[in-house]
């Protein structure tokens, strides 16, 4: 539901697993843990990456999935006015796991306490997104050459992240800065650069201020910002969670990452995005070894079937 249930010692597990799988795909394409078993991927709001990762995942472990989509479209009785709950209790009455996301933020907490088979976050609104940023700090470690392995939160070298764009509404900056807070105990500096307006939730930075090896900062100059940072994290102003699109369109286009930045900014500063992008970095960027949101998108097939093959005692 949230990062904040990962302990450090199931984070090191989850990315020891991570990191098995990817080299088992990379040899033999697939097995066959799963086999037998089905994934519901219920998805409210849009998806490509999600859906499709934990889909190939458990493809991948030799299991197979239904999807069903929210009120838009045919393949659920939401359209007809069922309740989440109800659409998602009728789906464990045929598989074993539940994929998860919705518009509202809360919403997947409510679905677990009445599941009765494991559910598990993809996104609830403006709330978290905790996968992604269970992939994204794999991806952090993986680019950086830290352990993945059983000492993965004991890592010794503090880190600096720049966390750009829509820090209000972006649910994986939420995550992703808790699950460092939590999890990075060796030190972490959070810059937050965002338009005016989209600045990371109160709530968010309250949490994170918890933990005494964490700085944050506030900065408005992204080069500035990038100075001495290990990763840009960088994110798409999400013109959906906006009232009015004047409203989006004064604020879209505030942060481009482009060549030029590129070659003011530390030779060894990883590029992180969630994706989608928009227009937030110019796609001439890709093809910098410092690109690596290609290899972070990658790398969550990994981290999902890590996860589908804990949840189901597949490991
Ligand atoms: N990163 C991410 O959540 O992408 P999708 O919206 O395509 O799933």
């Amino acid at each position: 539901l949230s990062v904040t249930q990962m302990t450090p010692g199931g984070l090191s597990l989850v990315f020891e697993i991570a990191h098995q799988m990817r080299v088992m795909v990379q040899t033999q394409g697939a097995d066959t843990r799963c086999q037998g078993k089905l994934l519901a991927t219920v998805f409210y709001e849009a998806s490509t990456r999600t859906a499709c990762s934990f889909q190939a995942a458990m493809m991948r472990l030799g299991g197979n999935f239904l999807h069903v989509d929210g009120e838009g479209g045919n393949s659920s009785a939401a359209k007809k006015g069922e309740s989440l709950t109800d659409t998602v209790r009728c789906l464990e009455c045929y598989t074993d796991v539940t994929v998860l996301r919705h518009y509202n933020q809360g919403s997947v907490g409510t679905v677990i306490e009445a599941a009765t088979k494991p559910v598990i976050n993809a996104g609830d609104g403006v709330g978290e997104h905790p996968t992604q940023a269970l992939l994204d700090v794999f991806t952090i470690y993986d680019e950086l050459k830290l352990p993945l392995s059983s000492n993965a939160t004991e890592n010794s070298k503090p880190l600096t992240i720049v966390l750009l764009g829509d820090l209000k509404h972006g649910r994986t900056v939420h995550s992703l800065a808790k699950l460092l807070a939590k999890s990075h105990t060796a030190g972490v500096t959070l810059r937050y650069c965002a338009p005016a307006g989209l600045e990371l939730p109160e709530e968010i930075q309250e949490y994170v201020a918890q933990f005494d090896h964490v700085t944050q900062e506030t900065m408005t100059d992204l080069r500035e910002a990038c100075q001495q940072a290990n990763i840009l994290y960088v994110t798409r102003v999400q013109r959906e969670r906006f009232e009015s699109d004047e409203a989006y369109q004064a604020v879209k286009g505030s942060y481009v990452v482009d060549a030029e930045l590129m070659q003011q900014v530390p030779s060894d500063m990883i590029v992180l995005h969630p994706l989608p992008r928009i227009d937030e970095i110019d796609p001439a960027v890709d093809s910098d070894p410092r690109a690596a949101y290609f290899r972070e998108m990658e790398n969550g097939m990994y981290v999902r079937m890590a996860l589908l093959a804990l949840v189901l005692g597949k490991v």
